[in-house]
């Protein structure tokens, strides 16, 4: 074939998309029972944004940005995640005058430039939210609560949720010293990459893809085990608030975030149905990011949930083969005309209707009602437009209703039975 979609991103059809539409709508309501905005940003910004707050030394900044210049000579770069965009925006508008917490969420494809392979894309489509203002963990335990119920709600069972404290700024220097005495015994059976890590960011060596990395640094100390007392203090509350609230947990000290921006609480979600992409849903704290964007310190908290790692999770569970209500199939052009008219009166009452413009065959008429699975269907003929009557079958019931030919009978008929 001439031309086929790029390699790593996919089109997405009819009827995979009202998996979307359901997961959506599921999210839009918990969005709003807890109070949250939608918020709707730019597919790109300047390069800076993404570099500043996701890290230098991050594989999405080294290798996975799609960053180049546009004619006005600029470097922007497609977003590889929607966090740093936001706080952006959320420093322009000066949002942080709002009463806290500012709670925002957002819908959108991101773009990483990764290995493709099953679920995972180029071209990937997040539901985020970000929570803004509030330090105490009661937030957190809110925000993975939120998460829990969005992903309860559309049927997704079975999951595990991961917490853990990555510290701040006062703890990390302890951190990185233990690690550094550990990994530096070893650091020949590191890539490249890692090695020049080490002096940089060694931080960085614990969420390296490569096989022998991932061997050769384990048993690395964690920092959940070097917790500063304000972290561990905010940590220990975290999961209480979670046991309060009832939301499945378990403490992973090794959970490693590939974003640079994250302090303290730091959250995945996985199932075990994705092979290694386990991952669904991700986040964290980010409680220093605003302040190095330019605004006041503003404590920041927020997850995303990855698309297309829950659409195949609940793919058969959704009935996805929708029809619509009725298919009007005329025989002949008087019957067209008036078929035309009663089509277009029945969708202004919000009805899903079809109608055969190029009359054929009643036999091809009603397999084709059947295909694209028509609720009910109505022939027009002859007969129909003298008598202005006709006979609206149900077709799974096959049930049959007289009616005359004003569209108002219809709507009563087609509304009786939904
Ligand atoms: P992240 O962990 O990079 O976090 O991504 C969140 C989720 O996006 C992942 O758990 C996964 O489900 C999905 N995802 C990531 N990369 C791909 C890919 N290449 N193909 C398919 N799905 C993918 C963030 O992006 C943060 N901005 C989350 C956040 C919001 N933290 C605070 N606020």
């Amino acid at each position: 074939m001439k031309y086929q979609t790029l390699k790593g991103l996919q089109d997405i059809l009819p009827p995979d998309i009202s998996v979307w539409h359901h997961i959506e709508a599921a999210a839009r309501k918990i969005f709003k029972s807890y109070g949250f905005h939608e918020i709707r940003l730019p597919i790109m910004e300047s390069t800076d944004v993404f570099i500043r707050s996701i890290g230098e030394t991050s594989d999405i900044v080294e290798k996975e940005m799609y960053t180049f210049e546009d004619k006005g000579k600029r470097s922007v770069t497609l977003r590889p995640e929607g966090t740093a965009a936001f706080v952006r925006a959320y420093v322009q508008h000066h949002l942080y005058n709002n009463p806290s917490p500012q709670k925002y969420y957002y819908m959108g494809p991101m773009f990483r430039y990764e290995r493709p392979q099953a679920f995972r894309y180029r071209q990937f489509y997040q539901i985020g939210a970000e929570a803004m203002g509030i330090e105490d963990p009661k937030l957190d335990a809110e925000i993975i609560s939120m998460l829990s119920n969005i992903l309860s709600s559309i049927g997704l069972e079975g999951l595990n949720f991961e917490v853990t404290s990555i510290g701040c700024k006062s703890c990390r220097p302890d951190h990185k010293k233990a690690l550094k005495d550990f990994l530096g015994k070893k650091l020949d059976n590191f890539c490249s990459d890692c090695k020049r890590r080490y002096d940089v960011n060694p931080l960085r060596i614990l969420d390296c893809k490569v096989p022998a990395c991932i061997e050769s640094r384990k048993g690395s100390p964690a920092v959940l085990d070097h917790l500063c007392s304000e972290c561990s203090d905010h940590f220990n509350k975290l999961t209480h608030y979670l046991e309060l609230l009832k939301v499945p947990h378990t403490v992973n000290p090794n959970l490693v975030r590939g974003l640079d921006y994250y302090t303290k609480t730091a959250f995945e979600v996985s199932s075990k149905n994705l092979g290694s992409q386990s991952a669904v849903a991700a986040g964290g704290r980010y409680d220093s990011m605003v302040k190095e964007f330019g605004g006041p310190p503003t404590a920041g908290i927020g997850f995303a949930i990855g698309m297309e790692r829950i659409v195949p999770l609940i793919k058969d569970a959704i009935a996805a083969t929708e029809g619509p209500d009725l298919m009007i199939c005329p025989l002949n052009d008087a019957a067209a005309e008036k078929g035309f008219q009663l089509t277009e009166q029945l969708r202004s009452e919000g009805l899903w209707v079809e109608i055969n413009h190029e009359i054929t065959s009643l036999k091809s008429q009603m397999r084709k009602a059947n295909r694209i699975g028509a609720q009910y269907s109505v022939v027009l003929g002859e007969d129909e437009i003298k008598s202005n009557s006709a006979v609206i079958k149900n077709m799974t019931e096959k049930e049959e209703t007289s009616t005359t030919l004003d569209f108002k009978d219809f709507l009563r008929i087609i509304r009786s039975h939904s």
